[in-house]
C-alpha cells in the first residue's frame, strides 16, 4: 500500500441493505479494508430520524445494518464499526458547520429538492441533512469517502464546508475529503431498469430470505423472444445483475445469448447460481451473528470508543479554532 488513508462511510438504517448498497458501497469498504487503510464505517441512524418514527423499528434496522457489515466480512479488528448516534461530537460539529454553510447551498441540494417535488413531509432535518453528513465525513479527518453516485453531491458539500471552515478559522484545521465512486458499480439498477432505491420500492435486499430473493430474480421482466431466437445480452436486465455477481462468467453466458437456443429461464438460473456462490457464505455468517447479538453490540461499543477518540481530537482543534474552548 502506498499510503495509509483514513476512510469513512455509512449506510442509513431505514429499511434493509440492498444490492445497490452492496455493490455501490459495501464491497468498496471490504476492498479498502483488505488494502490496509483505516476505516470508520457506521450506521447512519441520526440520518434515519428524518423519516423513522417507530423506536423499535429504528433500533432493529440499525442493528440489522451492523450485522450486515459483519456478515459480508468487515472485520472489527481492522475496521471501526459503530453507530452514528453513539458519537455526540457529530451533532456538535454539525452545528458548527451549519454556521459556515450559506443557506443557498442547502436550497440547491438534490435530495431536498426531490423530497419537495414528491410532496414528502419536509422537516429541518431533511433540509440540513447534507450538513450532518459533512460532519460525519470531517469529524474523523477522512481522506476518502467510498459511496455510490447518488452521494456525490453530499461529498461535494463536505468539501465545500471544509474549505469554508478552514478559510474562516484556520487553513490546517479540517482535512479535505475525496469521494470514491466506482464507474462500474456506482449506480446499480433495479429489475425495473431504474436506480435501485428504497424510496422507489424496487430493491432486492441483500439478505432477503433466499426464497423471496430468488423469486424476485425469476420475476425479472425480459422480452418475449422464444427459446430458439438469439438474444441481446447488452439490454437484458438479467445479464446486468449477472455481471455484478460473476464477471468472469460473462463471456460464456453472452455467447449463449447470441447463439440462440437458450431460454431466459436458463439465464436466470445462472444468475441464481452466481448469487448463491457469492452470498451463501455471507448468509451463513449472518445467521450466526443474529443468534449472538451481544457480540455485535460489543463490536459497536468498541468501534464507538475508537471513533470518539478520533472525533474528540478533531473537535478539540475545531473548538480552539473558533474560540469555543
Ligand atoms: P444510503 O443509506 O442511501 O446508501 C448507502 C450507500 O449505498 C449507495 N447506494 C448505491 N450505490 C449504487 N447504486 C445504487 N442503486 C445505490 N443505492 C445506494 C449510496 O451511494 C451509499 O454509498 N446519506 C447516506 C448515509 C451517510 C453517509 C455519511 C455516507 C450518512 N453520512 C457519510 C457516506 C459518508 C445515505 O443515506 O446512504
Amino acid at each position: 500500500m502506498s499510503e495509509r488513508k483514513t476512510v469513512l462511510s455509512g449506510i442509513k438504517s431505514t429499511g434493509r441493505s440492498h444490492l445497490g448498497n452492496y455493490f455501490g458501497a459495501m464491497k468498496q469498504f471490504l476492498a479498502l479494508q483488505e488494502l490496509g487503510h483505516e476505516l470508520f464505517v457506521f450506521v447512519a441512524d441520526y440520518h434515519s430520524l428524518t423519516s423513522a418514527r417507530d423506536a423499535n423499528v429504528l433500533r432493529e434496522e440499525t442493528m440489522a445494518i451492523a450485522i450486515d457489515y459483519l456478515a459480508i466480512g468487515l472485520d472489527p479488528d481492522k475496521t471501526h464499526l459503530f453507530r452514528q448516534s453513539d458519537i455526540p461530537e457529530i451533532p456538535e460539529l454539525s452545528w458548527i458547520l451549519a454556521c459556515v454553510c450559506p443557506k443557498g447551498f442547502l436550497d440547491r441540494a438534490h435530495a431536498f429538492k426531490d423530497a419537495k417535488a414528491k410532496g414528502e413531509d419536509l422537516n429541518a432535518g431533511t433540509y440540513t441533512y447534507p450538513i450532518l453528513m459533512a460532519a460525519d465525513i470531517l469529524a474523523y479527518g477522512s481522506h476518502l469517502v467510498p459511496v455510490g453516485k447518488d452521494q456525490a453531491q453530499h461529498v461535494e458539500y463536505a468539501q465545500d464546508l471544509q474549505g469554508k471552515f478552514n478559510h474562516e478559522f484556520g487553513e490546517e484545521v479540517l482535512v479535505r475529503p475525496e469521494p470514491m465512486i466506482q464507474s462500474e458499480t456506482g449506480l446499480i439498477l433495479g429489475p425495473d431498469g431504474e436506480k435501485m432505491s428504497k424510496s422507489r420500492g424496487n430493491v432486492i435486499e441483500l439478505f432477503e430470505p433466499v426464497k423471496s430473493f430468488e423469486k424476485k430474480l425469476k420475476r425479472i421482466k425480459t422480452d418475449s423472444k422464444t427459446v430458439e431466437e438469439p438474444k441481446d445480452p447488452d439490454t437484458c436486465p438479467v445479464m446486468t445483475l449477472y455481471k455484478l455477481f460473476d464477471p468472469e462468467g460473462v463471456p460464456a453466458l453472452e455467447e449463449k445469448y447470441r447463439a440462440g437456443g437458450m431460454g431466459y429461464g436458463v439465464a436466470k438460473q445462472a444468475l441464481i447460481d452466481a448469487t448463491r456462490a457469492e452470498l451463501d457464505p455471507h448468509r451463513e455468517r449472518r445467521a450466526e451473528l443474529e443468534a449472538d447479538l451481544g457480540s455485535v453490540e460489543a463490536v459497536l461499543v468498541k468501534g464507538a470508543e475508537a471513533a470518539r477518540e478520533r472525533a474528540g481530537e478533531i473537535l478539540g482543534r475545531v473548538r480552539r479554532a473558533c474560540g469555543l474552548d
